[in-house]
């Protein structure tokens, strides 16, 4: 079914006054569906335009200010007359092709307010407002006009002025390492540059997330402390132009987006904003696109065991690819990752991005040969795409590499734009080389190139060293996934490793933004020169369920799985799309429980995890269905488990459970527990 929007007078939602000229004076307003949250939009004196949100009456947001700064053109931001608003009143249900869930109700009352400057040229712009009972998106919208047709954007002027006392997860933006780095607890007064998502909990009890969606064509928002607890939308800059963003009206900017809880549980569920600012499905039908989990050759460059250059340790050879083939296969993973089978790896990759060649094989690699074999085995083979961000050498060689890739039956490429924050290369509209940023607008628009040329041809993409994360697999669902956070090569290699506190910090900032290729599974618990995973082994079965990607990696070595193969069955069954996803409780940076609903069968699990502290958990089974027996497998830390001492202590056993039953969960430091509820007869 098609969008069903209906516009309705909301006589009890909207008022509209007359523009008074002294002070900031309230314009317009709305309310959410459940009269919760209310947006009001303000002119003061000076004709500047700002809105304000209240939940039940009391401000969320103090009046904050809205604007955007051009470069060859006066500033849109003050100066403005009220020309008028309407509304909508939107409610529909639609589907997920893959995903946390099946189906997710996009409900929420839409505000259009169109400013327009009282003195010549007379520019007009639209704000728009969609409030739902959970947060708000807003986003300026640029209506066709002659008075402003090629809009160079130096800034936005946007503003988040949080009104009550608040401490804040954040990472900082603008920075070398990207998005990879362990996020920041603070007071939100202490924040300097962050990156979105950017979480907070106010001093009343509630739950925040800024962030934006529908990143299209325009350059990422990072947000930029101001004053007191005051935030301000500062783009990503361009390399090639003074403007960050440089469009053609008509158009709209990314949504930007407050998702607003009473508690990180809730605050997870309520994510959905972002897909639900999203734009349809424009890709149709999409269901050559199966979620999977994959194994592959990874792990072992990560650890020193292998190489990705050639060599007497080069990984991606023939015979190499061939086992991992045959492991595959032999343990029901459809999908196997080949890192290193191009050339260009050989020597300092990271600085000599020109050198990758995309479809060029490695000496000791066949890639007809290894999809053939793959092909008579019944996997597949994903492509890697390394391209040391030179996105220039990327994008001359990307048609025919994926051509080709096409051709040998593979359905996946994970990228990777492994260079400092703005050290990508791509090549100008003057044919020169730039330096950017990856989460510029030209980089916005290579990301999606990337993900529309995959389409053409049935390919998905798992991006490495991404663009933020901002729903956009809602419009093309063959983005199946991304990193964009310290996944599990920091355990490898990281210094130092990723902490326990990590993942129930992620959960809530990073993970709200989509799909995250984490790559978890490694029980032999150890990275390069032994650094210790700061984990137990039941944590790594958790994973699987509390981190969401429709393509997950079982990412140990085969010699490690056949080590463990107990917890290794976990690995094997738990699938990778859910038709319903409930966080049963969690606190940000100290622990979470997530039960997810298979899509395929009636079977249910459960996934939890904490920090470094040792604690129990109460769960209620009330999310399992009522009249059947499920028979719980549970895999959880040995009583005396702990990551430091004895992280390889799990107890694995099973019991007959029924929708109300209590369980406990017993977390050892840097523990997990997982269980699988295998649905029996009703
Ligand atoms: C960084 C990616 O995150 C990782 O998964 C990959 O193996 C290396 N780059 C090499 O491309
Ligand atoms: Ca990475």
């Amino acid at each position: 079914m098609n969008a069903i929007v209906r516009a309705i007078c909301l006589c009890a939602a909207l008022f509209l006054l007359p523009l008074q000229a002294a002070r900031a004076q309230a314009v317009a307003g709305i309310f959410s569906p459940d009269h919760t949250l209310h947006v009001s939009v303000s002119l003061d004196g000076n004709g500047r335009p700002s809105y304000a949100v209240t939940r039940n009456g009391k401000p969320v947001i103090g009046d904050s200010r809205l604007g955007i700064l051009l470069t060859d053109a006066p500033k849109l931001e003050r100066n403005f007359t009220y020309a008028g608003a309407e509304t909508n009143h939107h409610d529909h249900t639609w589907t997920q092709p893959w995903g946390e869930e099946s189906t997710i109700r996009n409900h929420y009352n839409e505000l259009r307010v169109h400013l327009t400057e009282m003195t010549p040229p007379g520019r007009r712009l639209d704000i728009v407002f969609r409030v739902y009972n959970y947060g708000i998106g807003f986003r300026y919208e640029f209506p066709d006009q002659k008075q402003l047709h090629d809009v160079h954007i130096g800034d936005e002027l946007t503003e988040f002025d949080v009104a009550q006392p608040a401490t804040a997860w954040w990472e900082p933006a603008g920075e070398w390492n990207r998005y990879e780095y362990l996020y920041n607890k603070t007071p939100l007064d202490q924040v300097s540059l962050a990156n979105t998502p950017l979480t907070i909990h106010t001093a009343d009890g509630l739950y925040m997330t800024f962030h934006e969606a529908a990143l299209i064509n325009y350059s990422s928002m990072w947000l930029r402390r101001v004053t007191g607890q005051r935030l301000k939308a500062m783009l990503a800059p361009s390399s090639e132009y003074a403007a960050k963003v440089i469009r053609t009206a008509p158009f709209a900017t990314p949504w930007r987006m407050i998702e607003i809880a009473t508690s990180p549980a809730a605050l997870y569920a309520d994510a959905r904003l972002e897909l639900n600012l999203n734009a349809p499905n424009k890709e149709g039908d999409v269901s050559w696109f199966k979620p999977y989990k994959y194994v592959g050759i990874w792990w072992a460059m990560h650890i020193g065991k292998w190489t990705w250059s050639t060599g007497p340790h080069h990984g991606a050879t023939t015979k190499h690819a061939k086992e991992y083939i045959d492991f595959a296969a032999k343990n029901g993973f459809p999908e196997v990752l080949i890192e290193g089978w191009n050339t260009g790896w050989d020597g300092d990759w990271f600085a000599n991005g020109k050198d990758f060649n995309f479809t060029q094989s490695a000496p000791d690699f066949d890639l007809k040969a290894v999809t053939d074999y793959a092909r008579s085995k019944g996997v597949k083979i994903i492509a890697h795409n390394e391209t040391g961000g030179d996105v220039a050498n990327y994008e001359a060689q990307l048609e025919a590499a994926f051509d080709l890739y096409q051709k040998l039956g593979m359905d996946s490429v994970k990228t990777g734009y492994v260079a400092d924050g703005g050290g990508i290369q791509l090549r100008g509209d003057d044919g020169k080389i730039y330096y950017a940023w990856h989460d510029s607008q030209a980089m916005s628009r290579h990301y999606l190139k990337v993900v529309t040329e995959a389409a053409k041809r049935h390919i998905a993409i798992d991006t490495h060293e991404p663009i933020k994360d901002t729903g956009l697999r809602r419009t093309y669902p063959n983005w199946v996934a991304r990193e964009g956070a310290r996944g599990m090569e920091y355990n490898a290699w990281g210094d130092p490793p990723n902490p326990p506190s990590h993942i129930p910090t992620i959960v809530f900032t990073r993970m709200l933004s989509g799909p995250f290729d984490y790559t978890p599974g490694v029980l032999s618990l150890v990275g390069k020169n032994g650094q210790r995973i700061q984990s137990t082994i039941a944590r790594q079965l958790a994973l699987y369920v509390v981190i969401y990607s429709p393509i997950v990696m079982a990412a140990d070595l085969p010699e490690n799985y056949a080590k463990y193969p107990k917890p290794f069955q976990f690995i094997k069954e738990v699938p990778t799309d859910w038709s319903e996803t409930k966080v049963l409780n969690g606190k940000i940076g100290h622990y979470v429980t997530f039960a997810r609903k298979d899509r395929n069968s009636e079977d249910w699990y459960l996934g939890a995890v904490t920090d470094n502290t040792r604690r129990t958990l109460p769960v209620t089974l009330d999310f399992l269905e009522s009249g059947r027996t499920y028979t719980a497998e549970i895999y959880r830390d040995g009583a005396k488990a702990d990551w430091k001492t004895n992280p390889f202590s799990i107890v694995i056993e099973k019991r007959q459970v029924r929708r109300g039953d209590k369980l406990t969960l017993t977390l050892a430091p840097g523990g997990g527990e997982a269980i699988r509820f295998v649905a029996g007869a009703k």
